[in-house]
């Protein structure tokens, strides 16, 4: 018997041998029932025997115990050493990254950020901003016009109509979203985003030019985080008087960063404001712009197309 249980290869079939000996039925079970009638030295005996046996069968499971616990740990083990897998973060878009880097900075100079519909009117977009239907500067932007004479909004612009509508003046806004027009090419995007600043207050508030470059200043050079060069040439916008467009020295190259003005007085009636009470400025500017020179991206389709190896590459994977 006990070679038996030594040959033994698994627990279930040592397990029926045991049952088969000490169980209810077992040999071993049905001897000691009949161990009151034996001889002392018989008696003797066969306890020695049980114990034996039951040592034997121990002694067998736990080596098969141990073996199955070996194969175990030899398939199923766990390398605690080992890096856990690679957790994919999620990263901020260079675009949102820039939206909220110029949104503290606007914020901290008084700014409250206004948005507005993507699909605009033709007033918010266009009339109230001093651009009657007839004028030349529509041909300006290459506007997508829907059916029902809306417009996909070409400007922020539309955002600084709406806040002096519903919120008066004086009043110290940017607007912020996404705008569209018939471009496309390295440096263009049909779909683009602008930001839109306008400070208007009473004309004894003395808002002037100066204060208009000052705050250009102030935000461009917080953002790019350094002393800049800027120019700042006459231009034309409908809705300012004077209009000026404001260039940065990048490398040995002026760059055009925004347009800006003292708010038209036309554009102030509009929105029910007395231009000789009130007077301000406004400027606006593609966020992508100073995203991809903040960056130093070349092509401005790269932010839209959502390739999230580029966007790894980008270095804002911070
Ligand atoms: N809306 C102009 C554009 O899209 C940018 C602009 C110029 C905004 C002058 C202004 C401004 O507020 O005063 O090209």
């Amino acid at each position: 018997m006990q070679e038996q249980i030594k040959n033994i290869n698994t627990l279930e079939e040592l397990q029926e041998l045991y049952t088969s000996v000490f169980g209810k039925n077992g040999t071993m079970t049905a001897k000691l029932k009949e161990m009151s009638k034996m001889a002392p030295d018989a008696r003797a005996k066969l306890n020695k025997e049980n114990a034996a046996l039951r040592d034997a069968f121990k002694i067998r499971q736990s080596e098969l115990e141990t073996a199955a616990l070996n194969q175990k740990l030899k398939t199923e083990y766990v390398d605690v050493t080992l890096d856990t897998e690679p957790k994919n973060r999620g990263t901020i878009h260079p675009l949102t990254e820039t939206l909220l880097q110029v949104g503290t900075i606007l914020e901290s100079l008084g700014f409250e950020m206004w948005t507005g519909p993507e699909i605009e009117d033709d007033w918010h977009n266009f009339t109230a901003l001093n651009t009657p239907s007839y004028h030349p500067a529509r041909d300006m932007q290459d506007s997508f016009f829907l059916d029902n004479g809306n417009v996909l909004r070409t400007q922020t612009s539309a955002i600084q109509i709406r806040a002096m509508e519903t919120h008066g003046v004086p009043i110290k806004m940017f607007g912020v979203g996404r705008t569209y027009r018939k471009e496309m090419d390295a440096t263009h995007s049909p779909m683009f985003g602008q930001i839109e600043g306008l400070y208007v207050d009473k004309i004894d508030t003395h808002i002037t030019m100066s204060d208009l470059v000052a705050t250009i200043r102030v935000l461009l050079e917080r953002f790019f985080e350094r002393k800049l060069e800027m120019r700042i040439r006459p231009s034309y916008f409908p809705f300012t008087e004077p209009s000026i467009e404001v260039d940065i020295k990048w490398g040995d190259k002026w760059l055009e960063i925004m347009g800006a003005g003292m708010v038209h007085p036309n554009v102030l009636r509009n929105c029910g404001v007395n231009p000789d009470e009130f007077q301000g400025f406004a400027f606006g500017f593609g966020w992508d712009r100073l995203a991809m020179l903040k960056f130093g991206l070349n092509d401005i389709r790269q932010f839209y197309d959502g390739d999230v190896r580029w966007l790894k590459n980008s270095g804002f994977d911070a």
